[in-house]
């Protein structure tokens, strides 16, 4: 069975609107590993947008399930993460006016500053994920710089979730990854419709997905929304 990874950035997001402390991502993550998630992911931007340190930090003590923080590889981040010890780690490009991640990290063009921050993390124990576009020279890099698993961009399958070509590439890169002996995770742009065609890969073991969850507990709840996810996944 895939893995359920609910990203609650936007409980943040939402608390931000008002520079105040409601509704707390905390809480969410709670009411989330109650509804049958399997792990809590935030983006720890550089510019604490959403979610902040103190986020993180809380996280780390409440989370029973796994805690997962996307970060970019710069070395304040890392030191960061290095202290707090979530469970894992995944590596992402960061763009300060960006909306949201734009597209897998570009490991081959930063492999010495990738290499580093993954030593820096693994060092502690921690696990690490690249978010990377389901292309084969990435995968092979990522197994190269040291990752233990890819979490795939499914952003470009996710504007074209009919098609053939999206979900080759996909299956390609994770079976490739996987006979490296990566995990594979996926992520970004999924959603109760789009989600089928890619728990359908054998070799996915996890998925991360935040924003339609989160829009959809705005009419349900969260609990009944990450639970609907749950009862797809399984
Ligand atoms: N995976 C990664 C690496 C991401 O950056 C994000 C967005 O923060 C997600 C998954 C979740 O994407 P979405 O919010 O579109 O479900």
């Amino acid at each position: 069975m895939v893995r359920l990874g609910v990203n609650v950035d936007h409980i943040a997001t939402i608390r931000e609107a008002r520079r105040t402390v409601n509704p707390d991502p905390v809480d969410a993550a709670l009411i989330a590993e109650r509804a049958g998630c399997d792990g809590i992911t935030v983006h720890l931007r550089q510019d604490e947008r959403h979610i902040k340190k103190r986020d993180v930090q809380l996280l780390r003590s409440v989370v029973k399930t796994y805690l997962n923080v996307e970060l970019s590889t710069k070395p304040n981040s890392v030191s960061f993460i290095k202290k707090v010890k979530p469970d894992w780690a995944c590596f992402v490009p960061e763009r300060i006016e960006e909306i949201t991640t734009e597209g897998g990290l570009d490991i081959l063009r930063q492999a010495g500053r990738v290499k580093k921050a993954i030593g820096d993390l693994k060092s502690k124990g921690i696990k690490v994920t690249v978010f990377i576009e389901p292309d084969i020279e990435m995968v092979e890099k990522s197994k190269e710089l040291g990752a233990d698993a890819i979490e795939i961009n499914t952003k470009s399958y996710a504007l074209r979730p009919q098609g053939q070509k999206e979900i080759t590439r996909i299956i390609k890169a994770a079976e490739f990854a996987s006979s490296l002996g990566l995990q594979v995770h996926a992520g970004h742009d999924l959603n109760y419709r789009n989600i089928y065609r890619i728990i359908k890969i054998r070799e996915i073991e996890e998925v991360n997905i935040g924003h339609i969850i989160i829009a959809r507990a705005v009419y349900v709840g969260l609990e009944r929304a990450v639970k609907e996810m749950v009862d797809i996944l399984r």
